[in-house]
């Protein structure tokens, strides 16, 4: 039978999805011609060729990746710093500026020098993207991955089994009442667009990305108020939270945890600049209180109370140097066709920024 060329094929398959308006095309043309011959792409201009029945079924991801299809869709699979995760409908695409939150997570656990597993929790996990690199480039710490999407957890399940991740399948304001008072570090990636922003969401994010892992209230902040008010329940006396929010919350967010009492509060730069994460430390000597019970007696501040330290946000360069751990040149390729650049809303597709 004979075969089409590698190099013909992906120059067709680059130029249409250019023409389309998917950028980078010609790295995602490698993607999902690797994807249907089953090598990785380094390998394939070592493949033969494509034969008739692999042309059609790459013609046939073409015009779906051309319509506006995640290319994590297509390929079922997403890159995050060194892990890959499994994706599809249901679930929300790992995005990179997570990545630089997760990296300031791992930076804090090598920083801390704990002399035991640190206690960690995702809240919000999804398809455990942050959970399952802690895993990988902290192992030997005691993870939990909370999440309460009926759609979201097999992704989740399946992406943490190799891995010491506990999944917890429920709604995080009441996840995890034996460790109160106890975990080192809560992390989390909640919804934070506001309600309003739903509509002007371009339609492949809107028609592929679940609404409840976007939208949170009218401010965008309903979920980031759960988060800090279960952290304050979980967090041991110096234990930290990290959680990401939209770009316009770089005050809002961290005044967030400041009325949920937390102390040390930082805002945190993407890769693109913009404030995207959060940071702050739950208050009292690291060895005033290991235990649920010691917890219960030092209540939590109520919601609106003052911080108790600093009120403003100071922000902080984020972590770039911690991310590129497979190596740039290959993430380059491996990551193209994610969205990125805008949080929770994708990057345009000839891959400059949102604006
Ligand atoms: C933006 S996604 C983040 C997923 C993943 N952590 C990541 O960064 O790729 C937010 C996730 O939070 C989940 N979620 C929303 N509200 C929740 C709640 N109250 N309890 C647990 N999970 C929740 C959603 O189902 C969704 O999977």
């Amino acid at each position: 039978m004979e075969l089409e060329p590698v190099p013909v094929v992906l120059r067709r398959l680059a130029a249409r999805l250019a023409a389309a308006g998917v950028g980078p095309a010609a790295a995602e043309a490698r993607l999902l011609a690797a994807h249907v011959l089953g090598c990785p792409p380094v390998r394939l201009d070592l493949a033969a060729g494509f034969d008739p029945a692999a042309a059609a079924r790459l013609e046939a991801l073409a015009a779906k990746r051309a319509a506006g299809c995640p290319l994590q869709h297509l390929t079922g699979c997403a890159p995050f710093r060194t892990a890959t995760l499994a994706v599809g409908p249901g679930v929300f695409i790992p995005r990179p500026e997570t990545e630089v939150m997760t990296g300031w997570l791992l930076g804090w656990l090598a920083r801390s020098a704990l002399k035991r597993p640190a206690l960690v929790v995702e809240l919000c996990a999804g398809s455990g993207a942050i959970s399952l690199a802690i895993a990988l480039e902290a192992s030997g710490q005691r993870q939990w991955a909370v999440e309460n999407a009926a759609a979201a957890l097999p992704y989740l399940e399946r992406n943490l089994a190799g891995v010491p991740v506990t999944v917890v399948a429920a709604d995080m304001a009441a996840a995890l009442p034996s460790l109160d008072g106890q975990v080192d570090a809560v992390i989390a990636n909640p919804p934070y667009l506001p309600a309003a922003a739903w509509a002007e969401l371009p339609a492949d994010v809107r028609g592929f990305d679940p609404k409840s892992a976007l939208v949170s209230g009218p401010d965008g902040l309903a979920a980031t108020r759960v988060v800090a008010a279960t952290a304050a329940r979980l967090l041991r006396p110096g234990g930290v939270v990290a959680s990401e929010h939209d770009d316009s919350h770089g005050l809002a967010a961290p005044a967030v945890f400041a009325a949920a009492g937390f102390a040390d509060l930082a805002d945190h730069l993407d890769l693109t600049g913009r404030p995207r994460f959060a940071t702050a430390v739950w208050p009292g000597s690291a060895g005033a209180s290991q235990a649920g019970a010691d917890r219960a007696a030092a209540a939590p501040a109520p919601a609106g109370a003052a911080s108790p330290t600093r009120s403003a946000a100071s922000v902080e360069a984020a972590e770039p140097a911690l991310i590129s751990a497979a190596g740039a040149a290959a993430r380059a390729a491996e990551t193209a066709g994610r969205p990125r650049g805008g949080g929770k809303t994708p990057g345009r597709a000839d891959g400059k920024m949102m604006p």
